[in-house]
């Protein structure tokens, strides 16, 4: 077994992750790969390409909203996005974002919001912030057996109260808060904890504290696996973050297109007999 081969499951021997490949991807030292998608398009991409996990990060709001934090993001973006994406997605283990608002009030929010998830979208597991504070939340929404990945470090719909995007955990007490936290998430169910911008050190720490794997995003590389957000991954904007490596430059490559279109149509040489139908 292996996270990027699983054995053949489900009626259609359709090969998809589970969430028990992810511990096992742990147990292997094999690294577990995730990237961000909102739409079925982008989504059957990421999957044929053979990704481990499909994100549906409320970093929607951000990226494709045009939103400047995620904290307007609602339900409802969460449940179309992850409709979409799970509707395509064959092998991808798909995780949804419960976004701001929809969990904080305690464990009966907490659980509506993930039973909507799963009811509408059809994804496999839901992704919430925090960490001794929500653990009443994820034990809830466990007990329910939907699986929960917790997310701690920079938690972006914190962004507030963090003072802005900012590496989290560095010094001792910080540090030791943020293994608390991990324990906390493990132990009240998290099949999986997202690091965010955590210094790589602390990141090895938690990882080695944990029996559930971690996926860093900014935590360095001695964590269980990577996960992107795929517009910094595929060069889609001007700027991205430090610790995001563009692997392609689409934004580019999108603008050339559409340059040329436009060129074209102008020119008359577009469409040609070829796109045209007879009479
Ligand atoms: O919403 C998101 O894209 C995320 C990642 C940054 C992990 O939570």
């Amino acid at each position: 077994m292996s996270v990027t081969n699983p054995p053949p499951t489900g009626a259609q021997g359709a090969r998809r992750v589970r969430v028990h490949h992810l511990r096992q991807a742990k147990e292997q030292g094999e690294k577990i790969t995730m990237i961000t998608a909102y739409d079925a398009a982008t989504a059957a991409i990421f999957d044929a390409a053979g990704v481990d996990s499909i994100l549906v990060g409320d970093s929607i709001g951000n990226t494709m909203l045009g939103l400047e934090t995620t904290l307007p993001v609602t339900l409802d973006d969460m449940v179309r996005a992850g409709r979409a994406v799970a509707s395509v997605t064959k092998r991808a283990f798909v995780v949804v974002d419960l976004p701001f608002g929809t969990y904080e009030d305690g464990p009966s929010q907490a659980l509506a919001s993930a039973v909507r998830v799963m009811k509408e979208t059809g994804a496999a597991a839901v992704k919430l912030e925090g960490g001794v504070r929500s653990a009443a939340q994820i034990r809830a929404i466990t007990d329910a057996g939907i699986p929960v990945v917790g997310h701690l470090g920079f938690t972006p719909q914190s962004v507030n109260a963090l003072g802005g995007h900012r590496v989290q955990g560095r010094g001792d007490e910080r540090a030791a808060a943020l293994r608390r936290d991990a324990l906390a998430v493990q132990e009240a169910g998290a099949v999986a904890v997202v690091l965010e911008m955590v210094p790589q050190g602390v990141a090895a720490d938690v990882t080695g504290l944990l029996t559930v794997p971690t996926i860093g995003i900014g935590a360095g590389v001695d964590v269980d696996g990577q996960v992107l957000v795929w517009t910094d991954m595929a060069g889609m904007t001007d700027w991205s973050p430090r610790f995001a490596k563009r692997f392609a430059e689409i934004g580019q490559a999108l603008q050339g297109a559409a340059t040329d279109y436009v060129a074209e149509v102008r020119a008359g040489t577009f469409p040609g007999p070829e796109h045209s139908f007879e009479r």
